[in-house]
């Protein structure tokens, strides 16, 4: 059987997850990474480990002849999981050409090789932020794609019409985008995790910094929205789940027949408020974080969760880890790590 997997972004936040998870489920990973926004050093967390040191190939899959020089002369690939994009939303506001520069034209070449070299599966990371500020809740796949109001955003929605396309025109791939909501946490060994570059823009890991005494205060962003408290809801999940999720798709990939592009909701189907996540994390780990309302962030969505029943029914997937599990690791990983800041 083919087990080669081809990984790009494979040193990043949920790609070295990914990486491990199929390690450990009899895959090969082919890391393709440009270091841009992920360091060498997380290889070393992935062999401490799995015991395995993957094959790593520092290239940017914005050039296509360096993706095929690796793909090229490498046998028995059964997939290719497509991470390596930007993912800041306030970045892509402010850098909208790189964005799509990145994520687009990384997409193109992915599926250019995936159909020059027979590749047949393909796994691309998507976002909930394709359906924008639903008017229903939780949100199920075949809800339209929403209004989106930033660069970052719309690249993830125009990178999965790009593969519904790419699906129909060629009809010899399997194509299947993954909506993640939001994910969190670390691997439990405190080995590889989340690395922002700078200060975070995300919630947890600001808090991991303002706990650990880095950052001195959170900003928590509107505590006038219309939810049980007042702040934002998302639908946080592990970003272990998140990686096994990716197993999942290719197992349901590599066992089916038909070839098609489908798209799965890859959250826990709660929702958990800001509010919430801080104190479960002053809870847990039984540590005080500073913070202070602020007024709302611009672009925020004031709830979002999934309706998860899709990949249950399909992909038999189902996230395992709590809240309270995600945040002990997140808060793991912080203290094991300090020396990255
Ligand atoms: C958004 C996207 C997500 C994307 C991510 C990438 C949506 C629904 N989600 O996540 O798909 O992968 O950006 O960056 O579009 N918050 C604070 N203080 C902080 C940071 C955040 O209060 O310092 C609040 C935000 O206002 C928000 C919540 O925490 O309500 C989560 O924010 P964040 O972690 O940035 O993720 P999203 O914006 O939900």
């Amino acid at each position: 059987m083919k087990n080669k997997v081809v990984v790009t972004g494979g040193l990043g936040y949920i790609g070295s997850h990914t990486v491990v998870a199929l390690l450990e489920n009899g895959y090969e990973p082919i890391i393709i990474d440009n270091l841009e926004n992920s360091s060498l050093e997380v290889i070393n967390g992935i062999f401490k480990i799995t015991g395995i040191k993957p094959s790593l190939h520092i290239i940017d899959c914005k050039v296509y002849i360096e993706l095929e020089t690796v793909i090229k002369n490498i046998e028995g690939i059964c997939g290719i999981i497509h991470f390596a994009a930007y993912k800041s939303v306030n970045e892509s506001i402010e850098k909208s050409y790189a964005y799509y520069e990145n994520n687009i034209l990384s997409l193109i070449n992915v599926i250019k090789i995936a159909d020059k070299y027979a590749i047949e599966n393909i796994v691309f990371s998507s976002s909930c932020t394709v359906y924008g500020n639903p008017l229903e809740q939780p949100v199920t796949e075949n809800m339209p794609f929403g209004e989106i109001t930033n660069p970052y955003g719309k690249s993830k929605m125009m990178c999965e019409e790009i593969l519904k396309d790419f699906y129909i025109s060629s009809a010899k791939h399997k194509v299947i985008s993954l909506r993640y909501f939001n994910p969190i946490g670390a691997h439990t060994t405190g080995l590889i995790g989340e690395l922002p570059n700078g200060i975070p823009n995300n919630l947890l890991p600001y808090i991991t910094k303002v706990a650990s005494g880095k950052l001195a205060k959170l900003k928590v962003f509107g505590n006038d929205y219309n939810t049980k408290d007042g702040t934002c809801m998302r639908d946080f999940i592990h970003v272990c789940d998140l990686a096994d999720a990716h197993i999942s798709a290719l197992n349901y990939a590599n066992s089916k027949e038909n070839k098609n592009y489908d798209v799965f909701n890859i959250g826990t189907g709660i929702p958990t408020s800001v509010l919430e996540l801080i104190t479960t994390f002053e809870k847990v780990n039984n540590i005080k974080i500073d913070y202070e309302f602020t007024k709302r962030r611009a672009g925020d969505i004031e709830s979002i969760y999934a309706k998860t029943d899709k990949a249950a029914e399909t992909l038999s997937w189902k996230s395992k880890r709590n809240i309270s599990q995600s945040l002990k690791d997140a808060w793991n990983w912080e203290l094991k790590n300090n020396k990255h800041d």
